[in-house]
């Protein structure tokens, strides 16, 4: 086994992440909506041309967030990919909405839009559409449904900061769109998230709910001269130390954007013969999309062959890994109605994909190693 292990991900600095935190100490204001906060907002609101950004604890809450703000009510039906974090259905879930899971593209992996009108109901509210990969679905068609049927489209975009469709950012076209600043995210403070509103129907009653039900907020701007409790709430806002550490982040994207684009494409140019020699499945970016080189699958053609390759590549010191399984066979799943064959394409997929080691400061010669690795396995 070889001694330098390369992880899947590992957290790298890519600036003033230090210094900034450090101010905010200095700042004397480390709960949240400090400074570092306010850059944040302003920033995601310039850099993607959003109505309005508010930093969460999570991307996970940022989705309990909008399963709020939409009233969400016991009943109610979201239309969910199978093919997803659990996140992005429990923030619904625990509002009380029964999940109806809807199958994936095999190419691009995102929800399959030619699948959706069946699913709708008298009862359904939401599409919640998960772009994998950063990959975006097809929001022309989605978007026109959701219209035709008058319902909201919540974005779970925590793969697709950056991400274009069209030439737009994702992140833009739902009424409401959520991002992760996970550790394993291109741009990140450890655990963090925004909720981007793009209908400001929500913005008012979005602060409100994030500052634990009151219009502190509004206090703050001076618009009322006290705050107090006015609506449901929790606490759904990062210290600042936080918002110090990603504003940094922030300020080098592009740097990382670089920086993944070059592993991406070395992994893609690396693995190109090799996957049509042995029918590997390589990540496909429709032309309609600009990707924003969040991560690098292969789609090998069976279980029991993605996991020895996990095992293969685990005795060369390298750490490849799976990704989601499909949420309507999961144990929450099959309460719901869920059953084996519901979404056929989730189910094999699932089974096939496999996460090459993926973050800003992987080296050549780590590359390589990945590279030779896997080319290295004898089918
Ligand atoms: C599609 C999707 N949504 C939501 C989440 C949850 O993000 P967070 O860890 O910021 O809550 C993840 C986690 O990676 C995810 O993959």
């Amino acid at each position: 086994m070889s001694t330098n292990r390369i992880p899947f991900n590992k957290p790298c600095l890519a600036g003033n992440e230090l210094e900034y935190m450090a101010q905010a100490v200095q700042n004397l204001h480390i709960s949240g909506d400090g400074a570092f906060t306010r850059k944040c907002h302003t920033w995601l609101e310039e850099e993607l041309g959003i109505r309005k950004a508010l930093l969460t604890t999570s991307c996970t809450h940022a989705l309990e967030m909008s399963a709020f703000l939409l009233d969400i009510q016991p009943g109610d039906e979201v239309i969910v990919p199978s093919f997803t974090f659990v996140s992005t259905v429990n923030a619904f879930v625990i509002r009380g909405a029964r999940p109806v899971f809807v199958d994936i593209h095999p190419d691009t992996l995102d929800l399959d839009e030619t699948k959706l009108e069946d699913l709708i109901t008298s009862r359904t509210r939401a599409i919640l559409v998960v772009h994998y990969a950063g990959v975006g679905c097809e929001m022309d068609t989605i978007l026109e449904i959701a219209q035709k049927h008058h319902l909201v489209v919540v974005e779970d975009n925590a793969h697709g900061l950056f991400g274009k469709f069209k030439g737009r950012f994702l992140g833009t076209f739902g009424a409401l769109a959520t991002q992760s600043f996970h550790e394993t995210k291109n741009v990140s403070c450890g655990e963090g998230g925004a909720l981007l509103i793009n209908d400001l129907l929500y913005s008012e009653r979005a602060e409100i709910l994030r500052e634990k039900g009151t219009n502190r907020s509004r206090f703050f701007r001076g618009q009322v001269d006290k705050y107090t409790w006015v609506d449901m709430g929790s606490s759904y806002l990062p210290s600042d130390i936080l918002a110090a550490y990603l504003y940094a982040q922030f300020e080098k994207a592009a740097e990382i954007q670089g920086k993944r684009k070059r592993i991406w494409e070395a992994y893609f140019t690396g693995l190109r013969d090799w996957a049509e020699l042995y029918s590997i499945g390589l990540p496909y970016v429709p032309d309609t999309c600009t990707q924003p080189y969040h991560m690098f699958y292969i789609l090998l053609p069976s279980v029991e062959c993605r996991q020895a390759l996990i095992e293969h590549l685990k005795l060369a010191g390298i750490q490849a890994v799976f990704h989601y399984l499909p949420l309507h066979t999961s144990e929450m799943g099959v309460r719901f109605g869920g059953k084996p064959g519901d979404c056929p394409v989730t189910e094999q997929i699932s089974d096939r994909l496999l996460r090459l080691p993926f973050f800003n400061d992987l080296s050549d010669a780590e590359l390589d190693r990945v590279l030779e690795g896997v080319k290295g396995f004898r089918f």
